[in-house]
């Protein structure tokens, strides 16, 4: 007997034999899209899909669902995001309007540090339940795994709240986080980038991994934050640890990141508003994946990363929101898709397949998220009746994501 059962879908998305590999190239093109479809759920996972004529009539379940005029989506995941923190910014984002850029904000002890300060003085209870109030938002607009950074506390104390308070976003909602110790963020007030460098090193990577509270290790690698050799010197010594590299690279230079992220096995090297021929090149033929944070570009009035170019070399590529008080205030994964869509120039295909199976990917879920495949965890979304896949990156702004299912669960 299945517990769930979801009947007369209009098109079941993103439908993979097997536990698929990551998309690049011409092949992000195609989404395969199962019309007038079926899928049983049992014990969390995908037991059965396929076309409705073929549903066996043997086939009972405890709950049915009719999807009809519906879509069935895989959970999108979102391999990018910085949404443990204290307070939004909106006060900067005044200041930019009126001409200031975010490096001008940040010189002043805006930017990070100003988030930094905050965090600090808030208690971690308080963080969660405010970060729980986002985490909660993006599961409602269909992410149902999600990458957690720190990098707003810059002292080891309060880096080790901020994962902590990640880890406990995991624990008290259906999201599933993977985590990334991000203390190369910025040089908090009172260092030298030496002596801070020092701290990350020898204390907080240490410190972090005691309590085994990353996944990942990341640099804010760019021009008045961390170079290429403060990057490699942090990536290598969080390998020595088990966290795997992903860096923030070339987002308002060419700062030589994403040379930085492949040297160092970067299983991503996220932003890339800031590439060209050379770096489309290095990316070739490795096993980072290029991400890509529209969100963020849009909001800082940013180029966007060259993705036809990207796309046209063979690389794969992901989308993630970079959710965050000072450049992408919105973990809004449909929005991302269509500003992808809009400004990137992805069709609607390539950009579900970068924020599903390619994000998925970047953060070793692709064995159980990213496709509807069998076996593979039942999480997923139903879309409110509309008339194509490609509807949704069109009406951009639309909340479509109507239920959303975690482990086979139906979400209130
Ligand atoms: O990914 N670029 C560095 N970090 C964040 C922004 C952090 C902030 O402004 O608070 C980003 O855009
Ligand atoms: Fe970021």
């Amino acid at each position: 007997m299945a517990d769930l059962l979801i009947t007369h879908i209009k098109g079941l998305v993103q439908v993979r034999e097997s536990t698929p590999a990551p998309v690049g190239g011409s092949a992000m093109a195609e989404l395969p899209v199962l019309s007038d479809a079926f899928l049983a759920v049992e014990a969390g996972r995908i037991k059965a899909f396929g076309p409705m004529h073929e549903l066996p009539s043997s086939l009972k379940a405890r709950e049915t669902v009719m999807a009809t005029g519906r879509f069935v989506f895989p959970g999108f995941v979102d391999s990018h995001t910085h949404l443990v923190f204290a307070a939004f910014r909106e006060e900067e984002f005044v200041m930019k309007i009126k001409g200031a850029t975010y490096a001008e904000i940040a010189a002043k002890g805006g930017g990070i540090l100003n988030s930094a300060a905050k965090l600090r003085a808030m208690p971690e209870e308080e963080l969660l339940q405010r970060s729980l109030v986002r985490a909660r938002e993006i599961l409602s607009t269909g992410t149902t795994a999600v990458e957690i950074k720190s990098g707003y506390g810059l002292t080891t104390e309060d880096e080790l709240k901020m994962l902590r308070v990640a880890r406990r976003i995991g624990k008290e909602t259906p999201l599933t986080v993977k985590t990334t110790f991000l203390g190369a963020h910025a040089v908090p007030k009172g260092h030298t980038k030496e002596s801070y460098l020092r701290l990350v090193l020898e204390e907080m990577i240490p410190a972090v991994a005691a309590e085994k509270l990353a996944d990942y290790i990341d640099v804010f690698c760019e021009e008045g934050f961390f170079s290429v050799d403060d990057t490699l010197r942090i990536a290598e010594a969080g390998k020595k640890y088990g966290m795997r590299p992903r860096i923030h690279a070339n987002q308002l230079h060419r700062s030589g990141g994403v040379q930085a992220g492949v040297k160092s096995g970067a299983i991503s090297v996220d932003h890339l508003e800031n590439i060209g021929e050379e770096e489309i090149e290095i990316l070739r033929g490795t096993a980072t994946m290029p991400t890509a944070l529209p969100g963020a570009a849009f909001f800082l009035n940013l180029p966007m990363p060259p993705a036809r170019q990207m796309l046209a070399a063979g690389l794969p590529l992901a989308i993630a929101s970079d959710y965050n008080p000072g450049s992408s205030p919105s973990g809004n994964m449909p929005l991302m898709i269509s500003l992808a869509c809009i400004r990137m120039r992805l069709t609607p295909e390539e950009a579900i397949n970068a924020a599903t199976l390619n994000t998925a990917y970047a953060l070793d879920l692709l064995g159980d998220l990213g496709s509807i495949t069998m076996g593979k965890r039942a999480n997923l979304f139903i879309t409110k009746p509309i008339p194509s896949v490609a509807y949704v990156p069109y009406a951009y702004g639309s909340s479509l994501v109507d239920t959303v299912i975690v482990d086979g669960r139906i979400q209130s």
